[in-house]
C-alpha cells in the first residue's frame, strides 16, 4: 500500500472489540515511533501502555476516550528532555515531538489493520496525578489502540477536508 492509500484508509474508530492486540504486533506498531524525527534527535517522548484492568478501569473514570479498547497508549514528554528554542522564549519541542511520533504509531496501526482514536479529550492534570507520572512528564493524548468492534465504519466525514486553496498558500 502506498503513503497516500494508507493515509486514506486510516480512520478514527470509538468502539473497540475485547479481543487484545497481540503483543507482537503492538511491539512493531511502537517500533514504528521509535523511527520518528524529533528536535535535536533529543526523543523526549514517552509512552505509557495502559492493559491492566485496574489501570484501564482507572482511565475510564477519568475520560471516555479509551473506548472500551483493552490497550489504551498514554503519550507524553520530558520536560527536562525536549528542545528549548534558544531563539524564542517558551517555545519549546515537546509537543511537536510527540505529535509525530503518536502518527507514525497511528498510521503503523493502520498499515496492520489496528485501529486507533488520537484523544486529547481529557485533564492532563489529573491523569497524570491518577498515575503518579512524575512533576517533569507532561501527557499531551491518549490513544485506545486495538480491534474495532465488528459494526464500526469512518465517520461521514472523514475524508471531507477544506479546499486545498485554502489551506495551502504559496508565498
Ligand atoms: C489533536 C487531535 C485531538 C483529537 N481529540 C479527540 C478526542 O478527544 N476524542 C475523539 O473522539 N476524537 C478526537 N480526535 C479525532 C478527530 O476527531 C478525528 O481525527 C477527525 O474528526 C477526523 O476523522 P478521522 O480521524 O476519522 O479521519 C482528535 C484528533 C486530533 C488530531
Amino acid at each position: 500500500m502506498n503513503f497516500t492509500d494508507l493515509a486514506r484508509r486510516r480512520y478514527s474508530v470509538r468502539k473497540y472489540s475485547d479481543k487484545p492486540i497481540e503483543r507482537e504486533k503492538l511491539n512493531r506498531i511502537l517500533a514504528a515511533g521509535m523511527l520518528a524525527p524529533t528536535a535535536k534527535n533529543q526523543q523526549p517522548q514517552k509512552i505509557y501502555v495502559v492493559q491492566s484492568k485496574e489501570n484501564i478501569d482507572k482511565l475510564a473514570q477519568l475520560t471516555h476516550c479509551g473506548y472500551g479498547s483493552p490497550t489504551v497508549l498514554i503519550f507524553a514528554y520530558d520536560l527536562n528532555e525536549d528542545w528549548k528554542n534558544p531563539l524564542e522564549n517558551g517555545v519549546r519541542s515537546g509537543i511537536e515531538d510527540v505529535s509525530i511520533v503518536a502518527t507514525h504509531i497511528m498510521l503503523a496501526a493502520a498499515e496492520e489493520g489496528i485501529a486507533t482514536c488520537w484523544c486529547n479529550y481529557f485533564s492532563n492534570t489529573r491523569l497524570e496525578k491518577a498515575f503518579n507520572l512524575p512533576a517533569n512528564i507532561k501527557t499531551v493524548l491518549i490513544m485506545p489502540i486495538g480491534y474495532a468492534a465488528e459494526e464500526v465504519k469512518a465517520a461521514p466525514t472523514h475524508l471531507i477536508s477544506k479546499d486545498m486553496e485554502d489551506v495551502i498558500k504559496f508565498l
